[in-house]
């Protein structure tokens, strides 16, 4: 029986894509000139966006690609998640008025860009090639879970979203934790 968040689910790969997209965009609205809350606002949904994605790829999408290849970047990607992790930590602990904010925000900005374009270039490629078939399946469980991950969060993800509102649009801030999911797109399912 095909449900409604079954036809709502990019394949995995184009979700990846598009909160890959959405979390730069975020990144981009981000400027050291900003109200201090304002950037507390952009960071904190760019901490949510972050954990949640990575948590995905984790226990979905890594696991189905290592079960059919070994490459360098897979080996590398959750140890690159694990600095964001230590970095997302660490902004977490901080006020947007600490001298380090806004460096520590550029840091993880850094290990993002550099963490993606592996994933782009070499990671989604090799998924596409290998597990073709099985892409809209993992796109289904990671939406599933991306569903169950955020529900606790939602109280905060709404705090974070109306600090941030001055420096974005709703519609951005949105599409950075919801995966596409929100957005229906008939592209989305194409490999
Ligand atoms: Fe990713
Ligand atoms: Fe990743």
């Amino acid at each position: 029986m095909t449900t409604v968040l079954d036809r709502l689910s990019p394949y995995a790969t184009n979700m990846i894509r598009m909160d890959h997209t959405h979390v730069l965009a975020t990144f981009h609205q981000y400027k050291t000139t900003s109200a201090p809350r304002v950037k507390q606002g952009l960071a904190g949904t760019i901490c949510l966006a972050l954990e949640i994605h990575a948590q995905l790829e984790e226990e979905i999408f890594y696991p189905a690609l290592r079960a059919v290849t070994d490459n360098e970047a897979l080996r590398k990607a959750v140890p690159e998640h694990n600095e964001m992790k230590r970095l997302i930590a660490q902004l977490r602990a901080m006020q947007p008025t600490d001298a380090r904010y806004d460096d520590t925000l550029m840091e993880l900005m850094r290990d993002v860009m550099h963490h993606v374009a592996d994933e782009e270039t070499t990671i989604l490629p090799e998924a596409e090639r290998l597990l073709q078939d099985r892409l809209g399946e993992l796109g289904r469980k990671m939406t599933q879970r991306r569903l169950a991950l955020l529900a606790p969060r939602s109280g905060r993800l709404a705090a974070d979203m109306a600090r941030a509102m001055p420096a974005s649009s709703m519609a951005l801030v949105a599409g950075v934790v919801a995966g596409g999911l929100l957005l229906g797109n008939r592209l989305a399912r194409r490999v």
